[in-house]
């Protein structure tokens, strides 16, 4: 069986002293939940190294939302994987599709960055989608296909062992419009076959999380698909009673 993740993506979102508060609210309300889910936060860096401190012995892991490409030096604005992994963070999101759509990151930056990530001992969260257009046009498997191939196929098996992909339809981010249960399956199917013809059996193992839109309404009946294994979640992670019954999406498991 493969690990379930309900990892929450705060964005640009809270101040420090907000993000410990909810922090502190996931925390008094996780005793009560039984989800077999892990849950996960990325705060803001300004947030991390404090959020690890109140998370730390409990069941609630730590991420960032980015890392820099180089390890260290004249990179003004950027924070290093190796700096992240000092506060005790655990995760990296990488290639969100803001940061590809905003930042202009492309494949072989993320490769960098994957690099940095893996030689300080994070696990990336790595994310893939197309957009509206992309689908509309028939184009979203060989987009994703290519997002997969151009940085998935580098890693090494031991490095793919640790890897956790995120499929998140860029029309369904904060738009409201989820996916249905049927198209995440579909492309969670065929992500899965992509990394199949890479790593074989391994792919088994890996987690693909579906985000765009996941809220304690639609969590249940998306996570029930065969390859969803979790969700990647924006605006419902802002608030710790939303964020922890889209882990209970597990309940049945
Ligand atoms: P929303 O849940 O706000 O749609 O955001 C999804 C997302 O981008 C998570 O990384």
């Amino acid at each position: 069986m493969r690990k379930k993740f309900v990892a929450g993506n705060w964005k640009m979102n809270t101040t420090p002293e907000q993000g410990v508060e909810l922090v502190k609210n996931i925390l008094r309300s996780i005793g009560h939940s039984c989800a077999s889910a892990n849950y996960i936060v990325c705060p803001p860096f300004t947030h991390l190294s404090e959020i690890v401190k109140v998370a730390r012995g409990t069941a609630i892991r730590i991420g960032a939302q980015n890392c820099a490409e180089e390890s260290k030096g004249a990179y003004t604005g950027e924070v290093s994987a190796e700096m992240i992994a000092a506060t005790g963070a655990s995760y990296v999101i990488l290639g969100h599709s803001e940061r590809r759509q905003y930042y202009g990151e492309t494949s072989d930056g993320l490769n960098k960055k994957m690099r940095q990530t893996y030689s300080n001992g994070l696990v990336p969260i790595y994310c893939v989608g197309e957009t509206l257009e992309e689908r509309e046009s028939g184009k979203l498997w060989d987009v994703v296909k290519a997002q997969v191939e151009e940085v998935v196929f580098h890693l090494s098996e031991v490095e793919f062992r640790h890897l956790i992909v995120a499929y998140e339809p860029v029309w369904a981010i904060g738009t409201g419009k989820v996916a249905t249960a049927a198209q995440a399956q579909e492309m969670h199917a065929f992500i899965r076959k992509v990394l199949t013809a890479k790593f074989g059996d391994l792919a088994a193992k890996t987690p693909i999380l579906y985000g765009g839109s996941v809220k304690p309404e639609n969590a249940a009946e998306i996570f029930a698909m065969e390859d969803v294994d979790g969700g990647l979640v924006g605006g419902a992670s802002l608030n710790a009673a939303d964020f922890l019954a889209i882990g209970d999406g597990f309940r049945e498991d």
